[in-house]
């Protein structure tokens, strides 16, 4: 007899997008089970302590104590959901190359588990064909498409850490299934725990307009980071330009320049794109070309903050504030920081860092904002970090954030 129960979901990846899928799940009255191969974090979360900013201790508490949630790192556990996601990295490789192995893995943890009208759906960022070409043809090995009915579905998730605004639930949420018998089971699902469910004619229309929807802020980024230099050059504030800009009641969107692009989305999710239209014998040179303007940013950061140190000073002491990727978040994933610190290194300066919310980073340990220095970066501004300590004395700061404007000793990129 199956295991299975209908309000049952398996959450595979308690990360940023499974731990909040979870816990909206619970919300929404359905028993959770979040499977996640890492044992130390499955530990964490079951004692409690959430991983993510976006989950407070004390939601994660009340759900474990409802009896509706739990982590396991045993991928068996599946057999009981009716429905299961899939929430892992998809990451690059070391060629800057989309990196599907989690998600093989994921779907390779489920597949001999899985029983009859399961509905299994992708939330996970990748290229047009990854549910139809590479889940369900491993989940086919194990479990024939002959002998047992199975649904799939893919709905890549929007969530934004740390904002306030939008979240899981207010976010409609885009779904593609395989067919129609999917769509019903996916909407289904997915109305049970959103407001708003988008549904499209294939699984291949929602994975490209995620892929559209990141690259479309990716090139603005760097649309905005190359007018910033433009401006530099001829002394024009770019940020007052901005707002100029942003009078235009149509047409216009303001988007700020910064130390580069970060996190797991931004950065990444392009090159999928790039790759995918190389391997269908495209190029999307456009993309390639903000790719790489954003890429350069941390340099020119860099350049820019020791312009700001007398030419007297040998090895300048750099203090940069903020080194997660944005704003509100502890996620150092693809920081632009990294990038800033190591050409201010290779400029001759010694650097140290300070990040309210990220405990270590890369090895080293931050210094506090006394800390003597030359000049400061503001680099990613956080919650919690009191930046009177540094504007107080008298040293020069390049603030990336445009959160210090008007203050004296502060020159904004
Ligand atoms: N973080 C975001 O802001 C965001 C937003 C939208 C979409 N996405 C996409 O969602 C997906 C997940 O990203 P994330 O930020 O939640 O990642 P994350 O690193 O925060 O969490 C992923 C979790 O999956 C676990 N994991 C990895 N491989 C596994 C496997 N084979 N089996 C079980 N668990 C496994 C990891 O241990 C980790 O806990 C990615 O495709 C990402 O692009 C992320």
């Amino acid at each position: 007899m199956s295991a299975q129960q209908s309000k049952v979901l398996a959450i595979i990846g308690q990360g940023y997008v499974g731990l909040p899928l979870a816990m909206a799940a619970v919300d929404a009255g359905w028993a959770v089970i979040g499977v996640d191969n890492f044992a130390a974090k499955v530990d964490q979360i079951n004692r409690g302590i959430s991983p993510v900013e976006d989950i407070s201790d004390r939601q994660l508490n009340a759900a474990i104590t409802s009896g509706l949630y739990k982590a396991t790192t045993d991928f068996s556990e599946v057999a009981k959901a009716s429905v299961i996601t899939i929430c892992v990295p998809t990451p690059l490789d070391d060629d800057r190359k989309p990196d599907l192995r989690l998600l093989r893995n994921a779907a390779t943890g489920i597949a001999p588990h899985l029983v009859s009208q399961t509905l299994v759906v992708s939330e996970s960022t990748s290229y047009p064909g990854t549910l139809r070409d590479t889940i369900i043809p491993i989940i086919h090995q194990y479990k024939s498409e002959e002998t047992m009915d199975l649904f799939f579905a893919c709905a890549p998730e929007r969530v934004n850490p740390g904002d306030e605004i939008w979240n899981q639930k207010n976010t409609p949420r885009l779904l593609g299934a395989i067919d129609e018998e999917s769509k019903v089971r996916a909407l289904s699902f997915y109305e049970s725990i959103c407001d708003e469910v988008v549904a499209v004619s294939t699984p291949e229309v929602a994975e490209a307009a995620k892929l559209l929807e990141n690259t479309f802020r990716l090139v603005n980024i760097a649309l905005i980071n190359e007018f910033t230099q433009l401006c530099s050059t001829s002394g024009i504030n770019v940020h007052e330009v901005i707002d100029a800009a942003s009078s235009k009641p149509y047409g216009f969107m303001p988007f700020r320049p910064g130390v580069g692009v970060g996190g797991h989305c931004i950065p990444v999710d392009p090159l999928y794109l790039t790759w995918w239209a190389r391997q269908n014998g495209s190029k999307a040179l456009f993309v390639e070309s903000a790719a790489s303007i954003n890429h350069e940013m941390p340099r020119y950061v860099a350049e820019r903050a020791l312009k700001l140190v007398s030419s007297e000073v040998r090895n300048p002491r750099v203090l940069i504030l903020g080194v997660a990727y944005k704003s509100g978040v502890g996620d150092v994933r693809e920081t632009p920081v990294s990038e800033l610190r190591d050409h201010l290194k290779s400029l001759g300066a010694q650097v140290s860092w300070h990040d309210p919310l990220v405990p270590n980073w890369e090895g080293s340990k931050q210094v506090g904002l006394e800390w003597e220095c030359d000049v400061a970066i503001l680099a990613t501004l956080q919650p919690g970090m009191n930046l009177n300590q540094i504007t107080a004395r008298d040293i020069p700061i390049l603030d990336c954030t445009n959160r210090l404007s008007n203050q004296p000793g502060v020159t904004s990129l």
